[in-house]
């Protein structure tokens, strides 16, 4: 379905009834990451999944303020927001986000925290870029530009995977690859630059005052363990799930760990 927010065109999915679940999609995608989520917890909950601007199906457009393109992790907060107001869902949210999507969750709960009844943060985490991680994004950056997207899909795909997932399960890579592939040039580099300047986040773990489930895949290539043990040392009310044989993309490489534990965590919120 699409909607006007914002001044662009949002596509998003919507399924289910219930408690509203808003799943964030990481970066490059957008909301077909979330197939395996949006089918079965749909059962479950009210499951909205958002294509963020640029992204998928949704237009690019340039950020309200003009200063050079950059996708701020608060806009695409603000858009999911909007996209809320939208839908006349006034009531608190649960909101997963994975990976940049867990960025952008984050930016929400500081902005809107009375719109959040539940977090569940996946393979991310809340402090800054390091400058060796900048560099890269700058380097990503100069890649989409002078190369193309495909050259940073080809690129990332490996390290978004666990080696088992890209070498033995057949069909997920180009799968993954395809969905990368579906982002505005403008999506890509602007995104790089939002999560380049983003805030350290770790201030506001001990403020959290809402239930986190907090779920990482043990052969996470791009986000240590480390960094999801300081989200559940300093958030009070949060639990750590690690899913053997998954890297980055957890949610799809084992679709049935990741949704009983999503499934656990909103019946405990019923
Ligand atoms: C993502 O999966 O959203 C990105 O890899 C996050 C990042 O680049 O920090």
């Amino acid at each position: 379905m699409y909607t006007k927010i914002n001044n662009f065109q949002m596509y998003y999915d919507e399924r289910g009834t219930g408690l509203p679940l808003l799943l964030i999609h990481g970066f490059p995608l957008n909301h077909m990451m979330w197939e395996p989520q949006i089918s079965s917890l749909s059962a479950q909950a009210r499951v909205i999944a958002p294509d963020l601007r640029g992204h998928g199906s949704s237009q690019a457009a340039p950020p309200p303020t003009m200063e050079s393109q950059v996708y701020k992790m608060q806009m695409h907060a603000d858009d999911c927001a909007a996209l809320l107001d939208d839908l006349g869902i006034t009531q608190p949210v649960v909101i997963a986000g994975l990976s940049m999507g867990g960025y952008i969750a984050l930016a929400f709960l500081q902005k809107y925290p009375e719109r959040v009844a539940g977090l569940i943060l996946a393979a991310t985490r809340a402090g800054a870029d390091s400058p060796a991680a900048r560099d890269n994004r700058l380097k990503a950056v100069a890649t989409a530009k002078e190369s193309g997207i495909g050259a940073v899909v080809d690129a990332m795909t490996p390290k978004l995977l666990s080696l088992a997932t890209y070498n033995n399960q057949t069909g997920l890579p180009t799968r993954l690859a395809a969905i990368m592939a579906n982002i505005s040039l403008d999506a890509m580099i602007g995104d790089q630059l939002g999560m380049l300047n983003r805030p350290d986040s770790t201030a506001m773990l001990d403020q959290i005052n809402v239930p986190t489930l907090l779920i990482y895949g043990a052969d996470d290539q791009i986000i240590p363990l480390e960094d999801m043990q300081i989200m559940r040392a300093k958030i009070p009310a949060s639990e750590l799930h690690v899913v053997l044989d998954a890297g980055h993309m957890v949610n799809m490489e084992q679709p049935q760990q990741f949704n009983q534990a999503v499934r656990e965590f909103l019946q405990r919120k019923d």
